[in-house]
């Protein structure tokens, strides 16, 4: 079996090759960063596939966020190095019950996480990331507004908005964030004194609460650049710290919960995508992910409007 450093030259050379790029989420494993042409959060790496001129497109990240870029590129080949590579929130919304709440509600305006499958999202009015749901939520005249799937960036929204939204489901989590307690929090704090807390919106609201800085994986990113601070407790997804070590080289991070402590630290499906897969991806032009073109119209209509509002 090739070394990581052998795979990243072949890979390399393959990307040369086909004249590819690939992109890759904040969470993905060290090796498959350093082979990236780009990383960062799932809408961020989707406006990336808009402006290269690239003939093939990897997308290094679980499958609604290929989905996504390829609906949103419909000119370009898409390629995921594994489709099975799934999220829980994801999951967790279907076309039918969306259907239902909006019968359920029709003067109710649907605002949905970007972790959603593209057929779900093609029944938004609006999609959002845990970077821009409190602006979008805010601008909205409405008093009431569906929002799925996920509880805990509902929860944290209220919170920050004033409004109440209908939870679609009424308990969408992410598996990852969804273990993260207050007591690990005091724990973390007591063993590394002098740093502060980030955390991912899709955490409890508990942990919101409780860190000092809440944001996307790029806003997280951005903060730590930023801070006077130099040390971390992380509360997002473990693949994150290295993004942070590989662009944050000067300062030190602490997962909040470790694999050692916890197999969930890791998103199961997040790991799926590994830089074989990778490899075999550009060699094979393998998964290729399409969406029907209704589908992919209706889903960007509701990311321009989205856009609208954000710029
Ligand atoms: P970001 O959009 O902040 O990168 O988050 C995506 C995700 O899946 C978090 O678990
Ligand atoms: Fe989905 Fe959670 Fe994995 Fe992100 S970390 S892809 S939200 S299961």
């Amino acid at each position: 079996m090739p070394d990581m450093l052998e795979l990243i030259n072949q890979i390399k050379q393959l990307k040369k090759e086909k004249n590819a790029i690939i992109l890759g989420h904040n969470y993905m494993e060290y090796g498959v960063q350093l082979v990236s042409d780009f990383t960062g959060d799932s809408y961020d790496l989707a406006v990336k596939a808009m402006k290269t001129n690239a003939d093939i497109i990897v997308f290094a990240g679980v499958y609604f966020m290929a989905e996504q870029a390829a609906a949103l590129n419909q000119d370009k080949k898409v390629l995921s190095p594994d489709p099975n590579a799934g999220c829980s929130l994801s999951d967790s919304l279907d076309v039918e019950t969306l259907k239902k709440y909006k019968e359920m509600y029709p003067e109710a305006p649907v605002v949905l996480y970007i972790n959603t499958s593209i057929y779900t999202k093609a029944l938004a009015d609006y999609i959002v990331t845990s970077s821009t749901a409190i602006k979008v939520v805010k601008s909205l005249n409405a008093d009431k507004i569906i929002f799925g799937p996920d509880a805990n960036l509902a929860n944290y929204v209220e919170r920050k908005t004033g409004k109440k939204l209908i939870k679609v489901p009424p308990n969408g989590r992410c598996i990852v964030h969804a273990n993260y307690t207050k007591q690990l929090v005091t724990l973390a704090r007591k063993k590394y004194p002098n740093a502060i807390l980030m955390a991912h919106p899709e955490s409890p609201l508990e942990i919101l609460e409780a860190a000092d800085f809440v944001g996307s994986t790029n806003q997280i990113i951005n903060f730590a650049k930023e801070s006077p601070y130099k040390e971390f407790i992380v509360a997002t997804e473990l693949g994150m710290i290295n993004a942070l070590k590989i662009q944050v080289p000067n300062k030190t991070f602490y997962p909040l919960v470790t694999t050692e402590a916890c197999a969930c630290a890791r998103c199961p499906y997040m790991a799926m995508i590994t830089l074989e897969k990778i490899k075999r991806s550009l060699e094979e032009e393998v998964y290729e992910v399409k969406v029907p073109k209704d589908v992919a119209e209706k889903a960007k209509e509701a990311f321009e409007r989205t856009m609208k509002i954000l710029s």
